[in-house]
C-alpha cells in the first residue's frame, strides 16, 4: 500500500496551506466573533480552484481528485472551519451531484459557474420535521405540464443566504417512500424561492445557514436532476462524498487544536517547568496525535476509493464518524491543556470546541453514520 501523495496532490495541499496560513487564519477569529460571511475568502477560493477541486477543467473546476479535495479541506478548516464548510458545500453537495447526474445543459448553466467560484451552490435536503429520516420529506413537487411546482420548506441550509443556486429534493409521490423523491435546481431570485434570514448557531459563525421556503415555485423540467424517483439515491450518493468533506473539515479543526496544545504546553510553565514535561500532558498529546492520524487515514482511504470509482458509503461514514468525534475530543483536551485560558475568547481553543461540535451533526449525525456502517457490516 502506498501512502505517498502524488505530485499533484502535494501541490494542491501546499497551495491550500499557503492560502490558509496567509489569508484565512488572520481573519478567522474576527469572522467568528462578528459572524461575518467571508466574501473576500470565497472569491479567493474561486480564483484558486478551491470551489470545484475535483470537477474536470472542462466543467469549470480545477481537475484534481477527491484526495486533493480532502487535503485542501483539512488545510482550510485548520485555519477557519466556517470558510471550510462554505467550500465543502459548494464542492461536495452542489458540484459533485451535478457532475454525476446533471445534463450537459445543467453542467453548463449551473455546474461550471459554481465550480469556478463565480456562483455559489447549496443543498436542500433537511426539513424542520425530517433531518435524519431524510426520505420522509414534506416538500412536494407537483407535475404541471412540462413544469413542476415546488411547495414546502428546507432548513439549516448552509450557504443558503448567499447561494446563487440550490439543489433541492422534493417528494412527487408521498406513497412511494424513498422512490417518490426528485431533485431540482432552482436559481436564487426565481419566483417562489424564498431564502430567509440567517440562523444563529453555537459555532461556525461565519458560515451562514438559513431556512428556505418554496411557495408555488414553478420550475421547468430542464431543472429536474436525474429522473423522477431518483432524488433520494442522488441525495445519498452525494452525502457519500459530502461526508468525506466534513471528515476533512473535522481533521482541520482537530489539527489546529493539537498544534495549539503542543505550542502552549511548551511555553506554559507550572511547578518550575514547561507543562509539556508532565506526563499528564504528554499522554493527552499522544492520544490527540494518534486519534487524529487514525481519522486522517480513514478519510484519505474513503477519498481514494471515491477516486477509484468504487462504492464508499461505509468508508465515508466511518471517516466522518471517527473524524468528527476525534475533533470534539481533541478540542476538549486542547481547552483542558490551556486551563483557564482555554475558556477565554482571547484564545482560539473555545472556537475550535464550538466549531467541532457541528461535525458530529450535519451531513448525518454520528448515530446515522453508525446505522450506515452497521447496515453494511451486518450484510456481511
Ligand atoms: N448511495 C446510493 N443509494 C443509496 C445509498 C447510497 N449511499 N444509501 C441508500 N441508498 C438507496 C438504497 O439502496 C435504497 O434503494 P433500494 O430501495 O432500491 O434498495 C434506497 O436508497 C433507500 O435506502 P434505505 O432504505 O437505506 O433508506 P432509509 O430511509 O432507511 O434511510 C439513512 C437511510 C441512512 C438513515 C438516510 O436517510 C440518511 O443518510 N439520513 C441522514 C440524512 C443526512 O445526512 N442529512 C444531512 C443533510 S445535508 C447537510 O447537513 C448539509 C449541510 O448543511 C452541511
Amino acid at each position: 500500500m502506498n501512502f505517498e501523495l502524488t505530485e499533484e496532490q502535494a501541490l494542491v495541499q501546499q497551495m491550500a496551506r499557503d492560502f490558509a496560513t496567509k489569508e484565512v487564519a488572520p481573519l478567522a477569529r474576527e469572522l467568528d466573533r462578528e459572524g461575518r460571511w467571508p466574501t473576500e475568502l470565497v472569491r479567493r477560493m474561486g480564483e484558486l480552484g478551491l470551489m470545484g477541486v475535483a470537477v474536470p477543467t472542462e466543467h469549470g473546476g480545477a481537475g484534481a481528485d477527491a484526495v486533493s479535495y480532502a487535503l485542501a479541506m483539512e488545510e482550510i478548516a485548520r485555519a477557519c472551519a466556517s470558510t471550510a464548510v462554505i467550500m465543502s458545500v459548494n464542492n461536495s453537495l452542489f458540484c459533485d451531484p451535478l457532475l454525476k447526474f446533471g445534463t450537459e445543459e445543467q453542467k453548463r448553466e449551473f455546474l461550471a459557474p459554481a465550480a469556478s467560484g463565480d456562483k455559489l451552490g447549496c443543498f436542500g435536503l433537511t426539513e424542520p420535521a425530517s433531518g435524519s429520516d431524510a426520505s420522509h420529506m414534506a416538500t412536494f413537487a407537483e407535475k404541471d405540464g412540462d413544469h413542476w411546482i415546488l411547495e414546502g420548506s428546507k432548513n439549516w441550509i448552509t450557504n443558503g443566504p448567499h447561494a446563487d443556486f440550490i439543489l433541492v429534493f422534493a417528494a412527487h409521490d408521498r406513497h412511494a417512500g424513498s422512490k417518490g423523491t426528485t431533485a431540482f435546481l432552482v436559481p436564487e431570485g426565481h419566483p417562489g424561492f424564498l431564502p430567509q434570514p440567517r440562523d444563529h448557531k453555537l459555532g461556525i459563525h461565519a458560515a451562514h445557514s438559513c431556512t428556505v421556503f418554496f411557495e408555488r415555485c414553478r420550475v421547468p423540467k430542464a431543472w429536474q436532476v436525474g429522473e423522477p424517483g431518483m432524488g433520494f439515491k442522488i441525495a445519498m450518493a452525494t452525502l457519500d462524498g459530502g461526508r468525506i468533506g466534513i471528515a476533512a473539515q473535522a481533521l482541520g479543526i482537530a489539527r489546529a487544536a493539537l498544534e495549539e496544545s503542543i505550542a502552549y504546553s511548551k511555553e506554559r510553565k507550572a511547578f518550575g517547568e514547561p507543562i509539556a514535561n508532565k506526563q499528564a500532558i504528554q499522554f493527552m498529546i499522544a492520544d490527540m496525535a494518534t486519534e487524529l492520524d487514525a481519522a486522517r487515514l480513514l478519510t484519505l482511504r474513503a477519498a481514494a476509493m471515491k477516486d477509484r470509482g468504487v462504492r464508499h458509503t461505509q468508508q465515508s461514514a466511518m471517516a466522518k464518524l471517527m473524524a468528527s468525534e476525534v475533533a470534539t475530543r481533541v478540542a476538549h483536551k486542547n481547552i483542558q491543556i490551556h486551563g483557564g485560558y482555554g475558556y477565554s475568547v482571547e484564545y482560539d481553543a473555545e472556537r475550535h470546541y464550538r466549531d467541532a461540535r457541528i461535525t458530529e451533526i450535519y451531513e448525518g449525525t454520528s448515530e446515522i453514520q453508525r446505522i450506515v456502517i452497521s447496515a453494511t457490516a451486518l450484510k456481511g
